[in-house]
Parts: C-alpha cells; structure tokens; sequence
C-alpha cells in the first residue's frame, strides 16, 4: 500500500470535480507512476476516477483530436463561459461535446457520401499533410434545401475529427443595433479561435438578408467586412463549417472564404427508402409498402421523411388494421406541402387514376403485384379492374 494513498485519492477526487487539462495529465501521470512501480491496485483506483468523471470523457483528446492542432487552444468544458450578446445577455452560441453528437453520418446518394467521407479522411491525417506542407481544407460551406440533413451532417463531421462544435446561429447574433452585431462576430469568432473546436455558423444567410434594408448601407458593409475578416482570422486555428439553404444570397466574398462546398441535394427514390426504412423502425413494411410511401415522398426532404414515420407509427398504433393507402390519403390531404399537388389531386380523387399513375411511373416501376397488395386485392382482381377500366375508356 502506498503511503497516504488514500489522501492522494481524495485529492485527486476534489480536483477532478472542477477539472482542466493539467489536472487530468498530472492524475494520468500520477496513475502511470504508480502503474510503472507495481502499485497496481492503487493506479486502477485513479484510473476509476478518471474514467468516472465525465469531464474527463468530454475533454480528454480522442486519437483523431491529438494529431489535428492539438496545440493550438484551450480546452472547451462543460463550465466554460460563452460569450452573451450585451444587449439581451442571450448566448451567441451552443456547444456540443464529442459525446452529444450524432454517431451516424446522414444518409445520401454513395457518390456524395464517398466524397464527404474523403475530406473527412483528409482532416484526420491533418498532421501528415502539415508535414509536407500541405494545408488542408479547413472550412467547408454545405448548402442545400431545408431538411436535407445539413446541420446534422455538419454535427457528424465534428464527431468524426472529434472536437466540441461551437454553434452559432447567424440570426441569433443580429441585433437591432448594427454595432452590437458587429461585435457579436466578434466575440464568436474570438471565443472559437481561442478553444480547440469546430465553428459551425448555422443558417449563414442571415447576414445575407440584411443588405436588403437601404438605409443602413454603410453599417451592413462594415458588419460583412467584419464577417470576412472574423472568416479570415480562423485559418490555421480549426475548423469551421457553415450551413447554408440560401446559397444565392450569399456573397462572391464569403464563398471564396470556403475551402471546400457541398450541396446536398434532396433524397433520390432510393435513399428515400432508405431514410424511411430507418425511420420507421421498429414497424416494419414490406418493399413494395416502402417504395409507395417514397414515391408519396418525391421531392421532399430527409426531415419530410422522418415526420411521415412519425405519422405513421402513430397511425399504426392508434388505429391497427389501416390499411397504407387510406392513411396516405390521409396525410396528403392534411400536409399539402409534402405530397407533390399532382399526385395528392390524383390520390384523393380517383382509385382508377391513382392505379394507373402508379403503373406509369417509371422511375418507381411498380408491378401489379405490389398495387393489388397495397390496396389489399388479389392480382387477379386488380388486373379485372384495370381492365374494367380500359373497357370504360373505350365506351
Ligand atoms: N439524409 C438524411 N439522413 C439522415 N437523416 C436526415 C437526412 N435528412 C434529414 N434528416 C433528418 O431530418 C432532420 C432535419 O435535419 P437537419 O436539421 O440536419 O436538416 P437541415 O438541412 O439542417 O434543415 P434546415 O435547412 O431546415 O436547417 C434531422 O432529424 C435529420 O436527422
Ligand atoms: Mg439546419
């Protein structure tokens, strides 16, 4: 036994319930000492500690962490102050440890996710890229419509380089008063570049929209200029991400400040049925079912997805033995923004048009044998009726 172990235990326990990065590396020093000297028992009890305390989980580096400018900035803790707007005393931003972020990358067509999966490689290897001079990317734009998973892909790439991200939301740093929004920027910019994190500014077009208002011409200018240069400043002292539906209302400017631009496009039929699959777990649809609620889907987003599973499970549970075209009938007529008009016109109207739609989508290539399920026929009654209704054309 170690003598006054149990002192050194309850220090190092007083300690770890305010912790920094020195008294995590002196108990993890102290921990391999007593290890080195065959005090094993008492460099478990440390390491018991250590692994306890949830300060260390959030702040200790991961492996990816330690070869990305591990040197440069402090540590983000749980307790450490985020700057308020003076004005409102609202934060300017929300932080998220490693731990709070999504594990999954969001779901997209493979080319896309090849591609984001690249970059995300290139910032792992960021040190060896430092040592042949290479810089890599360090501040990427994703852009696309509502609902296509950006932020979240944006949180997900954070996991992967293993950093706290620092959200900011562009709206939330504007004030009525010009000159407070200017140092809002600031502020942000200054507090991320001093800690080791991910920026990540959220619906970046804010700032786009206030060049809009004539009478402030000269403040706005100087707001984006603050902008551009807070941009500037953040080179070489880590990453950030903005996100973005309005890619046009950005400035020439501010686009070139992005090493690396991604659009997300909206879900393709087949990672629609995807999304929904995982969506909808654990209720569970048959291929043809799936490949019917993503042609309802066409040309919604990934979130439009999600609701609709949410729509249907409650659907399921509440009401069992519906069957999926009356509870599809049903969400198009109650969510007009989420089904294409022509195809909501034809669901709700006629059986014999919604039939034959779906037989001619191409895209989709619905056989009979999926229709006469959906609507709960046999195929041979179904191919009765589609005749039946050829008949009636002619007469
Ligand atoms: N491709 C996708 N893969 C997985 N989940 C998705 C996808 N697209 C959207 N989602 C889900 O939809 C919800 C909304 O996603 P998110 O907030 O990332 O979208 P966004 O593009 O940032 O939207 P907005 O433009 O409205 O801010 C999240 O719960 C997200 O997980
Ligand atoms: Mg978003």
């Amino acid at each position: 036994m170690v003598k006054y172990f149990n002192i050194i235990q309850a220090l190092c326990r007083s300690a770890l319930a305010n912790p920094n990065e020195a008294i995590l590396h002196q108990i993890n020093r102290l921990k391999d000492g007593l290890e080195k000297d065959g005090h094993e028992k008492e460099a478990k009890s440390l390491e018991g500690l250590l692994s306890s305390s949830q300060a260390s989980l959030e702040m200790s580096p991961s492996k990816i962490q330690q070869s990305f400018v591990a040197t440069i900035g402090e540590t983000l803790t749980a307790k450490t102050p985020i700057p308020v707007d003076k004005e409102t005393s609202t934060p300017l931003a929300e932080v998220f440890f490693p731990a709070e972020l999504p594990d999954e990358m969001p779901l997209f067509d493979d080319n896309i996710q090849l591609a984001i999966q690249s970059i995300v490689n290139e910032w792992m290897k960021f040190e060896k890229l430092l040592e042949i001079n290479a810089t890599p990317a360090s501040s990427c734009l994703i852009y696309g419509a509502p609902g296509t998973g950006k932020t979240h892909l944006a949180k997900w790439i954070s996991k992967q380089i293993g950093l706290p991200v620092v959200l900011a939301r562009l709206e939330g740093l504007m004030s009525s008063f010009l000159g407070t929004t200017s140092r809002n920027i600031g502020n942000l910019f200054a507090f991320a570049n001093r800690y080791r994190c991910v920026l990540l500014l959220d619906e970046f077009d804010a700032i786009a929209k206030l060049r809009n208002d004539p009478q402030e011409v000269g403040e706005v200018k100087r707001v984006v200029n603050t902008l551009l240069q807070s941009l500037d400043s953040r080179h070489e002292k880590g990453f950030t991400i903005g996100v973005t539906n309005h890619e046009s209302l950005l400035d020439p400017a501010i686009w070139r400040r992005f090493d690396i631009q991604i659009e997300i496009p909206k879900p393709s039929p087949e990672v629609m049925m995807h999304l929904l699959k995982k969506f909808l777990t654990p209720l569970e649809f048959n291929e043809s079912e799936i490949k019917f609620l993503a042609w309802c889907l066409e040309g919604s987003s990934g979130a439009d997805a999600e609701m609709l599973s949410k729509w249907l499970k409650r659907a399921f549970v509440l009401e069992k033995g519906s069957s999926i075209i009356s509870v599809m009938k049903q969400f198009a007529l109650l969510n007009s923004g989420r089904v294409d008009v022509g195809k909501r016109n034809v669901m709700l109207h006629s059986d014999e048009d919604f039939i034959t739609m779906l037989l001619e989508d191409r895209a989709y290539s619905f056989k009979q044998k999926d229709i006469a399920s959906l609507f709960g026929i046999t195929p041979s009654t179904l191919s009765k009726q589609l005749s039946k209704f050829k008949d009636s054309e002619k007469i």
